[in-house]
């Protein structure tokens, strides 16, 4: 092959990595959770992203969808996802098993403004499938706990069968350093122990919040958002330091198909993270 036809393949952004599935299991009924090992060691290891990254994952034969990446860079070598079985691709996916390979491009978009937020205190509002890529900021803000100041977790989910890494975030419950906060909708089990409502029921349960030195991170269902960010403009948190991933439909990834164009914006490049400016100046973005 001559050198151009090498560099061409090279610096293609089309081509995906092949990618081994480590773990795979069940968090709620339509969602899996993934961990999985670019095959190339040495490319696993300088696989370096930022929370609120996404990665663009194919399945042969069913195509490729984007997905945020649910792990910390600061754990490196494996890559965690979180997917709902929604369509084509997903359906694709949660027909892999263990060991099965999956093609993996990325990671894209812009991801939160971590340093930014050194020594802020960090206040993370997840609500359903929001906790995919908020879970990724949470564990980085835990793995390095000396960066931020207070880290504070609010959860809500339809009912505690349905919250994604319950677990998990249960376990956290026990660390002096996160104060965490869970609710549920409707508890159908008799045995929740925590608390009961939508997510802005947790707000009141709030020790004081230093609005100006406070960033709000915000993912859940498009309904969620303007319920939460009324409490958060109501805290008084500067709009600039109200960040959230938004979702848009997403062909390439990369800037070049114009599928997450919105004016002259791009999801995909500009995106998905979005101050609360943002969104106000583009009222299309949620
Ligand atoms: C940055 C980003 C991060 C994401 N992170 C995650 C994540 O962590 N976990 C996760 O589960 N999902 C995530 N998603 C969503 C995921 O990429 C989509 O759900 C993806 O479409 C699934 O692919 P699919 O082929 O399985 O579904 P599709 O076959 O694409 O169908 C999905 C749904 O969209 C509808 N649909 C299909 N085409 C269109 C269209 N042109 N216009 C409107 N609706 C349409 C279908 O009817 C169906 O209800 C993310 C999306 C983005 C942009
Ligand atoms: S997804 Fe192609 S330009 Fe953004």
């Amino acid at each position: 092959m001559n050198e151009a036809n090498k560099s061409l393949i090279l610096n293609n952004p089309f081509i995906p990595e092949p990618a081994r599935i480590v773990r795979t299991y069940y968090l709620t009924e339509d969602v899996k959770f993934f961990q999985v090992r670019i095959a190339k060691m040495e490319k696993a290891l300088s696989f370096d992203y930022r929370p609120g990254q996404f990665a663009m994952i194919s399945v042969l034969g069913a195509g490729e969808a984007p997905f945020s990446i649910s792990s910390t860079p600061s754990r490196p070598g494996l890559l965690e996802f979180c997917i709902r079985k929604t369509g084509v691709v997903t359906n694709a996916i949660f027909r892999l098993k263990e060991n099965d390979l999956i093609g993996l491009r990325g990671p894209y978009g812009n991801g939160f403004p971590i340093e930014k937020m050194i020594n802020k205190d960090v206040l993370i509002v997840m609500g359903g499938l929001g906790a995919a890529p908020l879970r990724s900021v949470l564990l980085y803000s835990l793995d390095n706990r000396d960066l931020f100041g207070r880290v504070i977790l609010l959860h809500g989910a339809k009912r505690p069968a349905e919250m994604i890494f319950r677990e998990e975030f249960f376990s956290l419950k026990d660390r002096d350093d996160l104060e965490c906060l869970l609710a549920v909708d409707g508890d159908d089990t008799g045995e929740w122990k925590e608390k009961i409502g939508v997510v802005t029921t947790l707000f009141p349960h709030l020790k004081e919040i230093e609005p100006s030195n406070t960033y709000a991170i915000v993912c859940g269902p498009p309904v969620m958002y303007k319920f939460v960010l009324k409490e958060l403009v109501n805290l008084d948190i500067p709009k600039h330091q109200i960040l959230m991933t938004l979702e848009r439909r997403m062909k390439c990834g990369v800037g070049k198909c114009g599928h997450c164009a919105i004016d002259y914006i791009y999801t995909c490049l500009d995106g998905p993270v979005f101050t609360y400016w943002n969104v106000i100046h583009m009222r299309e973005l949620i």
